[in-house]
């Protein structure tokens, strides 16, 4: 499967924005596990490097591996990480997975973009160690009553779609089998605060950054979307709230 959202440069912007708009929700997830008993964790699908650095930030004890396809992230997150994060460029599908087992193994906005999501956690779960824990982040839902946010997340998500993933992977993770012996000690949606113009950021930018066959492909009118990103953009700077219900399922399984 390709990846849908590149890595070009608007790209990698638009994940800082994510990473800034997501570190409470990511905090608040990794409190969860006891820091002192992480020695190695490994970030999925790392991109450039905001959640390997935000593991590394929460495991202060813990070296800390990102996994990526793409080698232009993977030169960013190394040029911006601190010595306990390596990175290496390979398909999180491997085994065995580089630095694996690892005490946390972490995916974040990954199970979206890829098929076949209980053979990943199977796969996943072989890479934690005793003790360890696979701790899981993806989209629950994003709604808006606003007309173009609303068209937004039904292009961002038809467009995942036709690609072979399913942009909201929360209630797929959901029903997941507990993997054998593994215990689900966490399962449960986190509300996101973001203001209009957070949403707009990220918004625009992932409009810009969407390539004009694959739009076509999944049925849409490429310069109606680049219309749609304009309009997103103006609205960056808006602190305006309570414009989105916008849950982010969150599941931790331990190895028992
Ligand atoms: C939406 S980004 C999320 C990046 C990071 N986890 C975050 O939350 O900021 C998904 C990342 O997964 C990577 N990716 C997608 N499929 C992959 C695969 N099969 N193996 C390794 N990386 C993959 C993409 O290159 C991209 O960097």
């Amino acid at each position: 499967m390709n990846y849908t959202f590149g890595d070009s440069a608007i790209a990698s912007e638009r994940l800082a924005i994510v990473g800034h708009v997501m570190a409470p929700a990511m905090r608040s997830m990794l409190s969860r596990v006891d820091a002192s008993s992480v020695r190695t964790a490994i970030d999925l699908g790392c991109g450039p490097g905001h959640t390997t650095r935000r593991l590394a930030e929460c495991f202060p004890n813990a070296s800390v591996v990102g996994i990526d396809l793409s080698e232009a992230y993977l030169a960013e997150a190394a040029a911006n990480a601190p010595d306990q994060c390596s990175f290496v460029v390979g398909d999180v599908g491997a085994a065995p997975l580089p630095g694996a087992p690892a005490d946390v193994v972490y995916a974040r906005y990954l199970l979206s973009h890829l098929d076949d999501m209980e053979g990943y956690v199977t796969r996943w779960c072989a890479a934690v160690a005793p003790g360890g824990h696979l701790v899981l982040e993806e989209p629950e839902a994003i709604d808006s009553s606003e007309t173009d946010f609303a068209l937004y997340e039904r292009v961002s998500s038809g467009l995942v779609q036709s690609a072979g993933g399913v942009f909201y992977a929360g209630p797929l993770i959901a029903a997941v089998p507990t993997p054998a012996g593994f215990e689900r000690v966490h399962d449960d949606t986190f509300s996101i605060d973001v203001t209009e113009g957070e949403a707009a950021a990220m918004f625009w930018r992932n409009a810009r950054a969407w390539d004009r066959d694959a739009l076509k492909r999944a049925g849409y009118n490429a310069d109606d979307v680049m219309a749609l990103a304009d309009r997103l953009q103006v609205r960056e700077h808006s602190p305006t709230r309570g414009l989105f219900d916008w849950r982010q399922r969150q599941t931790v399984f331990k190895r028992v």
